[in-house]
């Protein structure tokens, strides 16, 4: 069978390092044939990397979108803000499309993004890709078999970890709302999709609270500078410091998103200059550094889930209870312990083949998605209606905490003419 054709929108972290990866491990499966990436250098990397020929190289995704249909499926790995008119105008071209989360940043647009690519007749995948993860496959069978009972209550922990929130929602790309989104969408959009999955019905209805606590200026330490390298006097013991966060650690994420260059001077010079440099009390981040929300679902299963940017570890760790039992869950360690009260007893389980990031998600997800196309099998991943669900809990919950409301989620769709 021919290896699925596809072109990247995007060549950043996703794009090239979860993504282009999987495809130069697993040549026979997919073909990268073209790239649109708008840095020149992550460009030229990419396509050396996947031997792409200089004419299939272009420098914004809205240039190869015009460009006559070159291959199977396009993955786009843009910036959040990207995401509706570059699926828009994927699907329009005849593409099936691999769309990188959030979907869109705005309900209307998630749905519309669904409902154009069921129009279309394409195969629109989102990368939540935590549904495709070993480990959350391996509960859900154990909730689908019943080893718990009924599903009375979950408590999910997204520990974000303290270099990456200072990385990515301080400093970086994610750490403004109008230039990203509320973090709950940006980060744990699917978050919110694993629990409705789990609890199997319709989320009726959310609150939740949270702010940006820490990481602002009447928090800086005395006498900091502007940016750590500028002779700051807590550079060395500042748990947010450059030093900590991107020169003392070997040269890997979140280092080579400041640089492709992985030198020391390349890494201090990115640092001199570009926005990773700066203080994180000096820096103009707005969104939440703490969240926690409330979910009732239609079938009476409650939740719970606490975002938190202090957490020593990177990590999500769950606590799934039902009338006759307890799953505990670790996806980083990869361990799921399941508790029997009929047999009063404890059961350790380590789910399959975690490679790849998320627990395995990521190279779960590429090879569902490779198969689905290759085979024409479209059970084999989640529709983006589907997907959809997720994103919405996630913007009505971040409506909930800026009203201090409740929020049904009936009502909340009714406002973009969608039916629970
Ligand atoms: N599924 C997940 O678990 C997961 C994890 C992290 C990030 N994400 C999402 O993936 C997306 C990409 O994140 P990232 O970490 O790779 O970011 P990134 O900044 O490393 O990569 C994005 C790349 O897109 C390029 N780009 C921007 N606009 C472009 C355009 N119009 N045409 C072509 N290229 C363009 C940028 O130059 C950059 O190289 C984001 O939407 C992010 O929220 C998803």
């Amino acid at each position: 069978m021919k290896p699925l054709q596809i072109a990247m929108l995007g060549a950043g972290n996703r794009g090239r390092d979860a993504y282009g990866s999987y495809a130069l491990q697993h040549p026979h499966e997919i073909d990268v044939v073209a790239v649109a990436e708008t840095g020149p250098e992550r460009r030229q990397l990419f396509a050396d990397e996947h031997n792409i020929p200089r004419v299939r190289c272009f420098e914004s995704a809205e240039q190869l979108l015009q460009q006559p249909r070159m291959c199977d499926a396009v993955f786009i790995c843009t910036g959040d803000r990207d995401h509706f008119a570059t699926a828009m105008g994927a699907i329009e071209n005849g593409y099936h499309v691999f769309l990188e989360k959030p979907m869109a940043v705005d309900p209307a647009q998630c749905l519309a993004i669904a409902e154009a690519a069921e129009a279309a007749g394409v195969t629109l995948v989102i990368a939540h890709v935590l549904r495709y993860a070993p480990l959350f496959q391996h509960i859900h069978r154990l909730l689908e078999r019943g080893a718990i009972g009924r599903l009375v209550t979950m408590q999910h922990n997204e520990n974000v970890g303290y270099y990456h929130f200072a990385h990515s929602y301080v400093r970086g790309n994610w750490r403004r709302e109008d230039q990203s989104s509320p973090i709950l969408l940006a980060k744990s959009c699917h978050d919110m999709d694993l629990l409705y999955w789990f609890a199997g019905a319709p989320c009726e209805a959310v609150s939740s609270f949270g702010s940006l606590i820490h990481f602002k200026a009447q928090n800086a330490p005395p006498g900091h500078t502007e940016r750590c390298l500028d002779g700051c006097p807590h550079f060395h013991t500042c748990p947010f410091s450059v030093e900590r966060v991107y020169l003392s650690r070997e040269y890997r994420w979140p280092a080579t998103v400041i640089t492709p260059d992985p030198s020391p001077e390349a890494r201090i010079r990115a640092l001199r200059s570009g926005m990773y440099g700066r203080c994180v009390y000096a820096c103009d981040n707005d969104v939440a550094d703490n969240q926690v929300v409330s979910l009732q679902f239609s079938n009476g299963v409650t939740a719970s889930f606490t975002l938190c940017g202090f957490t020593h570890d990177i990590s999500r760790t769950l606590k799934l209870m039902g009338t006759e039992g307890e799953i505990r869950a670790h996806l980083e360690r990869n361990e799921i312990e399941l508790h029997s009260f009929r047999e009063d007893s404890v059961h350790a389980i380590v789910p399959g083949n975690s490679t790849g990031a998320h627990g395995g998600g990521d190279w779960g997800i590429m090879r569902s998605f490779v198969t689905a196309l290759r085979c024409g099998d479209g059970s084999r991943v989640v529709s983006a209606r589907e997907s959809a669900e997720g994103h919405l809990i996630a913007l009505a919950a971040d409506e909930a905490r800026q009203l201090g409301e409740v929020v049904s989620m009936p009502q909340f769709l009714k406002q973009f003419g969608a039916a629970t």
